[in-house]
This record gives structure tokens, C-alpha cells and sequence, in this order.
């Protein structure tokens, strides 16, 4: 029974808290890759880490409660958890993608599965007529980011639900920019959550896990087998340490948040600066669907500088800011998506969804906002040429 209602409280005890046999408050990591079975046929619940290990169970059965899924599946990496994720399609299958998602998901889908007759249509989520057009009869899923990678577009993931199952399909989110504490899909009508926990869930930029959580038994089953029959599980080590940056995800969200909605306003307000991104702000698209959706805006932020500004001065300047990809961190991150982060899509494709060569992508970090002001501040006017 759960003595607790709320999710910061989920967040630390949720899951498989600690460890029954020694009350040990800290969930064990058992680090082996084999268990010895009692007699043939005959085991305690454990055969082999790829298939079952109670660190990764721990984690799973945690993930899984903070998005009200059925199962949670822990992967060594967010490509991973997407790549079994997408391992459920097969030959004649279609899915649709939102036009801005993580590059990776574009070239694996593109590169790979493309190969093996699992097709795929590109299409804007955030209009829900398009969305509803571009399904034809061979669509088996809608995959979208919400808000999306790296414009942060809004897509209303209960009418994209809606639309998906009406005609027969999954609605999978990749909610890794939102994480369980802002924004939980599956109780909107999606049927299968995934996460870069890379990002906010690892939170200290020291671990690539990815996550994956979904509605169904029948989905639990089939992907389990997935994750089994594939094997790009999460080691014990690296599953307890996600354990352990989850238990401050909400504190760590808030102050990452707090500091996004100052930075997006300043950005917003500076002479400087011909374009912000954030959902978090008024006049951004999707604000009413978001604040409908989710806690708040999150913590990531696009923009473009004006005319007369040079984002290699940009990048230059910056002190305390690091250029690096990904996102998530207690530290603040910048990106140049258009050659790091999706490079891997098509120029013509980048420029057709607006990811322009002048994009500047912020993931804000917990450090105190008025360094984090000084910085961005001096770095931008520091980029007038
Ligand atoms: C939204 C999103 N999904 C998935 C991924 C891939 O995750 P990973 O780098 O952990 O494989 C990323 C990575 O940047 C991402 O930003």
C-alpha cells in the first residue's frame, strides 16, 4: 500500500524502494550477470541480467509509476529505448514522426528501419488537420515530442491520441524535455512514453540511459520480449544511479524552470534577439495547449540572434555556459542544433521545419540565475559585429 499522494513523494518512494531483506533505504545494485538457480527448472524469480535484474526492475517499476504506465523498461541509451520501441512495427508498417524531433529518431528511422520496409511520414503535429491527412491506411503509430526538438512546437497529445486510435494507431511521446514531474502522456491517451534519461532524469550529465514505459500488458509483453530478444538493456550500476537523481528530479526541475522563465523573458525582451522559443512564454505557439498539458514550460530554449550579430561570437563568448550537446544537466548547456544535435537531417528538411543555421538551443541549467544572466547577456552583446 502507498503512504503517499503526491509525485515528489513518488519520486523517492517510489517503485521498488529499498531493499526488503536488510531494509537498506537504498536500492542494492546487483552487480552480476547470472543467478544461481535452486535446482533445474527452479529459480527466485532471476536467470540472466539481460532478462531480469532487481536494480533494473527497481528503476523500472519506479519509471512506470511516475508515468502511470503498466511497465517500465529501462535501455542503455534513449536510442535504445526508441530503437525497441520502434521494434514493434514491422515490413509494410508506416509511422508518422513530428517535423521536429531529435535527429537521432529522424536517421534511425531513416537509415535503418527504412531498410527493413518500416516507412515513415514526416508530418506537422502541432496542426492536428495535417496530422489527421497524413495517416494512411499503412500507419501503425504517431511519434511526437511535445514540446518538440529543438523549436519546443506544442503538439495537443489528447487529440493526437484521439486521431491515432481512431484510425488503429499508437500514439508514442517522447517525453524527455517534459520528464513524469511536468507533463505524463500516458494519463492524456498515449500508449507508449520514451525517454532520453540521459537528460532530466539522470540530471548530472554522468549517465546515457534511455526509458521507455507502456499503457498495455499486451505492449509490457511484446516489448519485454523486445528488450530481452535485443539485449541494449541498462547495467545495475547505471539503473541506480538514475534511481538516485530521480529522487531530486522535482527540486531540480523547479529551479530549472524558474530560471528558464527569467532567461526566456530577457531573451524575449533583448534588442538583440530576433526569435525566442519557449512554451513557457504568452505569445508561444501551443502556450494554452501546453499550460493545458503540462506543469509549466520546462527548462529548454531556442532563439535566433538579430542581423548584425555573429553566433560564432556568441558561442565564443560564453564563460560559464558550455557549448556541448544534450540537455538536462544541473549545468546550463548551449547547442547549435543545425550542426550538432540534427545534423542528421537533411539541410533542405532542417530549413523547411524552420531549424535554421542561426538556432541557438539553451538547456538551463540550476546554477544561480544572475551568473547565468551575466553570462548570456555579455555573450550576446558580445556578438555585435
Ligand atoms: C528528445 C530526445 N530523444 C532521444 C534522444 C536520444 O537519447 P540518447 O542520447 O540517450 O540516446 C535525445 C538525445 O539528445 C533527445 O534529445
Amino acid at each position: 500500500m502507498k503512504h503517499y499522494e503526491f509525485i515528489e513523494s513518488a519520486l523517492i518512494h517510489g517503485g521498488i524502494y529499498g531493499d526488503e531483506r536488510t531494509g537498506a533505504v537504498s536500492t542494492p545494485i546487483y552487480q552480476t550477470s547470472t543467478f544461481m538457480q535452486d535446482e533445474l527448472g527452479k529459480h527466485r524469480g532471476y536467470e540472466y541480467s539481460r532478462t531480469g535484474n532487481p536494480t533494473r526492475e527497481a528503476l523500472e517499476a519506479l519509471i512506470a509509476e511516475l508515468e502511470s504506465g503498466e511497465a517500465g523498461f529501462a535501455f542503455a541509451s534513449g536510442m535504445a529505448a526508441i530503437t525497441a520501441a520502434l521494434s514493434l512495427f514491422q515490413n509494410g508498417d508506416r509511422i508518422v514522426i513530428s517535423s521536429n524531433v531529435y535527429g537521432g529518431t529522424f536517421r534511425v528511422l531513416d537509415q535503418i528501419f527504412r531498410h527493413f520496409g518500416f516507412a515513415y511520414t514526416i508530418a506537422d503535429t502541432t496542426d492536428l488537420k495535417a496530422l489527421e491527412a497524413s495517416i494512411t491506411p499503412d500507419v501503425k503509430a504517431v511519434l511526437v515530442e511535445s514540446p518538440a526538438n529543438p523549436l519546443l512546437t506544442v503538439t495537443d497529445l489528447a487529440a493526437a491520441a484521439e486521431i491515432a486510435h481512431r484510425h488503429d494507431a499508437l500514439l508514442i511521446v517522447d517525453n524527455t524535455f517534459m520528464t513524469p514531474y511536468l507533463q505524463r502522456p500516458l494519463e492524456l491517451g498515449a500508449d507508449i512514453v520514451l525517454h532520453s534519461a540521459t537528460k532530466y532524469l539522470g540530471g548530472h550529465s554522468d549517465v546515457i540511459a534511455g526509458l521507455a514505459v507502456v499503457k498495455t500488458k499486451k505492449l509490457a509483453e511484446r516489448l519485454h520480449f523486445i528488450q530481452n530478444a535485443t539485449g541494449g538493456i541498462l547495467q545495475p550500476f547505471d539503473s541506480y544511479l538514475l534511481i538516485r537523481s530521480i529522487k531530486t528530479l522535482g527540486v531540480r526541475m523547479d529551479r530549472h524552470v524558474e530560471n528558464a522563465e527569467a532567461l526566456a523573458k530577457l531573451l524575449r525582451d533583448h534588442e538583440a534577439v530576433k526569435t525566442v522559443y519557449y512554451p513557457g512564454l504568452p505569445d508561444a505557439q501551443g502556450f494554452e495547449i501546453n499550460g493545458r498539458q503540462a506543469k509549466n514550460g520546462g527548462a529548454m530554449i531556442s532563439f535566433e540572434l538579430n542581423e548584425g550579430y555573429d553566433i560564432r561570437r556568441f558561442f565564443q563568448n560564453l564563460r560559464l555556459i558550455a557549448l556541448a550537446e544534450s540537455l538536462g544537466g544541473v549545468e546550463s548547456l548551449v547547442c547549435h542544433p543545425a550542426s550538432m544535435t540534427h545534423a542528421s537531417i537533411p539541410k533542405e528538411i532542417r530549413q523547411k521545419v524552420g531549424i535554421t543555421d542561426g538556432l541557438i538551443r539553451l538547456s538551463v541549467g540550476i546554477e544561480n540565475l544572475r551568473d547565468l544572466i551575466q553570462d548570456l547577456r555579455m555573450s550576446v552583446e558580445g556578438a555585435k559585429v
